[in-house]
């Protein structure tokens, strides 16, 4: 029988048969780890970083060899919650290892162990602590990596969003970590991140604690041709089809931006009965669909933000990508007010996610907004 499943996966984890490439990323993820190097990942965001981790750690060269956890502290504020969340993602990805290292963890999490929740089905201790239960993180962090020391196996942990580490109030947050990273030796780390600048100078400036102490992996789009051969394979393996030019250009709308390709081809696809060509209709109506889906938010969003900060991210929707936004040109283009509302404004932009700088270049980080704008606009997408 044919595959008759979306096979555009847009959250959670994805399948190896609906990853689409990254032969060259995961291959030099794996050799670098596999190697004894720590990694550094960055790109910018929904370009596939956490889909590239978990796709490694599938792979049975890291899988059979390794503990593998995965932690994202992208919602963390502060030393307390990091460690939390560490405890919980260690605590919870050695459940399925077995009894063995589960009483492992307990007996080396001292600080914690007393204070653990237990299934009523299982008998087995859960990981159900409030923060407050973390009253001295520095030395539950301590344990948590004593744990990982002592386990049987080498371990990877990847830490998702690992900039914000340098948000934390806490000054001593990156030497402390690098310590106790330095001294593992069974224990390989990925630090994942999207904010470029802020992983590069922790990474690269030799004032740093982690100055030099990883290997960097830059994700960038994947390659043209090979998205476009997959989403059309994809397409035919369950009875559709889909001309090479039209996939070509949903890639070039999003520049390759992986999240938006999916989320653009998975909506296509819902739109499409087994047997049926997809037309440019098709596509327009899918598009339309996903911006309706995000008015009210998007609404929401401009209705909370000041007048100077939403004329420049409309002017900078418009040019799709902007340079030389305080040129005396930009401003009278777009008539804004000054150079120095714009640098203001822009710094703000910036700061709070909703633009993105690359190589002096500005966009709108969510290029669904930026579709949207044009189409509020009414200058068409
Ligand atoms: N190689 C791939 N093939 C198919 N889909 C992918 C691939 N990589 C990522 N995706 C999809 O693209 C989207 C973004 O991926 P992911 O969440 O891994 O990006 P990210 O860089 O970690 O994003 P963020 O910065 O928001 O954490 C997800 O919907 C994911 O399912
Ligand atoms: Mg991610």
């Amino acid at each position: 029988m044919q595959k008759d499943d979306n096979p555009f996966i847009v959250s959670g984890h994805i399948q190896p048969q609906y990853f689409c490439d990254r032969q060259v990323e995961s291959e030099r993820l794996t050799k670098l780890l596999l190697n004894g190097n720590n990694v550094v990942l960055k790109s910018d965001r929904r370009m596939g970083k956490t889909g590239l981790i978990q796709y490694c750690f599938d792979k049975p060269e890291l899988s059979k060899r390794y503990y593998t956890f995965f932690v994202d502290i992208l919602h963390t504020s502060c030393l307390q919650e990091l460690v939390h969340e560490l405890g919980r993602a260690v605590y919870d990805q050695t459940v399925p290892h077995g009894k063995k290292m589960t009483q492992r963890f307990l007996k080396a999490i001292k600080s914690l162990s007393g204070k653990m929740g237990f299934d009523a089905n299982t008998g087995m201790p859960t990981f159900s602590l409030g923060l407050g239960d973390i009253e001295q993180p520095e030395y539950t962090l301590e344990e948590i990596f004593r744990y990982l020391q002592q386990a049987d196996h080498p371990c990877i942990v990847a830490i998702d969003e690992f900039q914000q580490i340098g948000h934390y109030p806490e000054k001593n947050i990156e030497a402390l970590l690098r310590g106790y990273i330095q001294k593992i030796d069974n224990c390989r780390f990925i630090f994942a991140g999207s904010e470029k600048h802020m992983l590069g100078r922790m990474f690269d400036s030799g004032n740093r604690p982690f100055y030099k102490s990883a290997d960097s992996i830059g994700l960038e789009a994947i390659a043209r041709e090979v998205y476009v051969k997959f989403i059309c394979r994809m397409f035919a393996e369950r009875g559709r089809t889909i001309d090479t030019a039209l996939a070509e250009k949903v890639y070039d709308l999003f520049e390759g931006h992986t999240y938006y390709v999916q989320k653009t081809m998975n909506e296509v696809f819902s739109n499409m009965p087994r047997g049926e060509r997809c037309t440019d209709e098709t596509v327009q109506m899918s598009l339309q669909a996903i911006l309706d889906g995000n008015d009210m938010f998007y609404r929401d969003t401009l209705s909370r933000m000041p007048l100077r900060q939403k004329s420049l991210l409309y002017a900078i929707a418009t040019d799709r990508k902007a340079s030389q936004i305080t040129s005396a040109a930009f401003i009278k283009r777009h008539k804004l007010t000054s150079a120095s509302s714009v640098q203001t404004a822009i710094k703000k932009l910036l700061e709070d996610d909703y633009i993105v700088e690359d190589a002096k270049q500005y966009r709108v980080s969510d290029r669904f907004f930026a579709l949207w704008i044009l189409r509020l606009l009414a200058l068409g997408i």
